[in-house]
């Protein structure tokens, strides 16, 4: 993975990353608040042994004085020394206890041990260190006195006393926080890996254009206010939404130069893609062009194309195949200019038999002899055979795939479902894809010039 996949994959999964970063913080601080503060009091130990004037006496001397600072860290650190520390002070503590709290080391080449003893309360710390430091004197001069009573070898001076700190060196709120941040950010980006390698979304324009095996003739970005109000007014808007629009009307312009598609089924693999949205504004990008366009409920289960243009649903698709009424009644003007729209009409029990009647081909034969271009909204591919039927009776098929949202395998299949029924394929659209995402940057910056063009068409 080089860095600008590494910079797509962490803006695209910027939440996943941001939950655990504030995942690891927040650990932190539960540490750190749940952590008993506790206080740190040292003490320092000089080690005075007696060593001859010779070269050789001064070097053993040494040797003498090195071994013995690394036995005494031994004992401070020993059970003994932490009971009569405990006896001293009528500590309520075992030995153990007492001796995992006592930390001793000294420094290479030197004679001083530093005697380090953590403990909740200050006060007792101190207490603690001076008192254990005390009886280790003791109980080096008990040890190192020979049995005929003749002075030792070896001495302990307590050089320093401990005194009471006055912060607690436990816990460590700045180094938890660094240590939360820390993992919070490794494991953000291991996640956002593991989910990208889990997410099998069609996400990239390559991938759409593999498995559907043509061009991508469309990249509809993602527009909030499309879920309030469908139809875009393209009089003056050059939204970025609109500006796409324009761009696959002028693809479409180009596809099959000598025998342009006219009925032109949008279809996709699974519900929720766009495609009645993008049916509407396709029409109404084509109706800008002074193209005369009807739009066509095709979707005779789940029709919404009445509800998006608030226009009557009864009379429709349906009622003309089943001959109750005729195109001229059933055709209706919606509000936006230009655009003349065919409604499902009453749901029928029986969709699919009824959408490959040949009173449906009559009827779309009809509507391709009245208007330049027929867009048919229709039924998701894998739920159903409506749309392969309507598909099969069209001139071309438009596949909407929804950016992040379609999987591989649902694509694959649907493609399949076309191929069965020989149904031609103009071309794959990408829908609601992400303004941050490369696929939409990419359209756009070439959506912008197309459109200008094909504005003045
Ligand atoms: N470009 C877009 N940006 C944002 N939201 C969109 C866009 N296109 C469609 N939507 C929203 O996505 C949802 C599904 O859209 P739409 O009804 O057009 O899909 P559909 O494929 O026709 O669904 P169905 O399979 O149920 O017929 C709707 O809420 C719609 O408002
Ligand atoms: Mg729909």
């Amino acid at each position: 993975m080089n860095i600008q996949e590494y910079a797509k994959l962490l803006r695209t999964r910027w939440v996943t990353v941001a939950v655990t970063i504030l995942v690891g913080l927040l650990g932190a601080v539960a540490v750190t608040l749940l952590t008993t503060p506790l206080y740190k009091a040292s003490t320092r130990l000089f080690v005075s042994t007696i060593s001859g004037s010779s070269i050789a006496d001064t070097y053993q001397g040494n040797r003498f004085s090195q071994e013995r600072v690394d036995s005494y860290s031994e004992l401070l650190t020993g059970q003994t020394l932490a009971q009569r520390t405990i006896d001293k002070l009528g500590l309520d503590m075992t030995a153990a206890e007492l001796q995992a709290n006592v930390k001793a080391t000294s420094k290479p080449q030197t004679v001083l041990i530093t005697v380090e003893v953590l403990d909740s309360s200050p006060v007792r710390a101190r207490d603690i260190a001076n008192t254990l430091s005390d009886e280790f004197v003791v109980m080096v001069r008990e040890l190192e006195t020979p049995e005929d009573g003749t002075s030792p070898d070896s001495r302990v001076v307590l050089e320093q006393r401990a005194s009471i700190p006055d912060a607690p060196s436990v816990p460590k709120t700045t180094r938890n926080i660094a240590v939360g941040l820390a993992l919070g950010v490794l494991a953000g980006i291991g996640l956002a890996h593991v989910r990208d390698l889990l997410d099998n979304t069609v996400k990239d324009s390559d991938t759409l254009e593999e498995i559907t095996g043509s061009g991508i003739v469309g990249n509809i970005p993602l527009d909030k206010d499309r879920r309030k109000k469908p139809a875009i007014a393209f009089d003056n808007d050059n939204s970025p939404i609109a500006e796409a629009f324009r761009k696959l009307r002028t693809n479409l312009q180009f596809l099959a130069v000598d025998n342009p598609p006219r009925v032109i089924v949008l279809t996709s693999s699974v519900p929720s893609e766009g495609k009645s949205t993008t049916a509407i504004n396709l029409a109404l990008a084509l109706a800008e062009a002074d193209h005369n366009v009807v739009v066509v409920d095709g979707d005779l289960r789940r029709p919404t194309l009445h509800k998006y243009l608030d226009l009557v649903g009864a009379v429709g698709l349906s009622t003309v195949i089943s001959g109750q009424a005729s195109l001229d009644d059933a055709l209706q003007k919606s509000s936006m200019p230009g655009l003349t729209v065919l409604t499902a009409g009453a749901v029928p029990p029986n969709p699919s038999e009824l959408l490959g009647s040949l009173s449906a081909r009559t009827a779309l034969a009809e509507l391709r002899s009245r208007f330049d271009y027929v867009i048919v909204d229709s039924t998701p591919l894998l739920a159903v055979t409506d749309a392969a039927v309507l598909a099969a009776a069209s001139d071309g098929v438009l596949m909407m795939t929804r950016f992040g949202y379609t999987k591989r395998e649902q694509l694959t299949h649907a493609i399949a479902n076309l191929g069965n029924v020989s149904a031609p394929l103009l071309g794959a659209v990408f829908t609601m894809v992400p303004a941050r995402s490369a696929a939409y940057s990419y359209s756009y910056y070439y959506g912008e010039e197309s459109g200008k063009k094909a504005s003045g068409t």
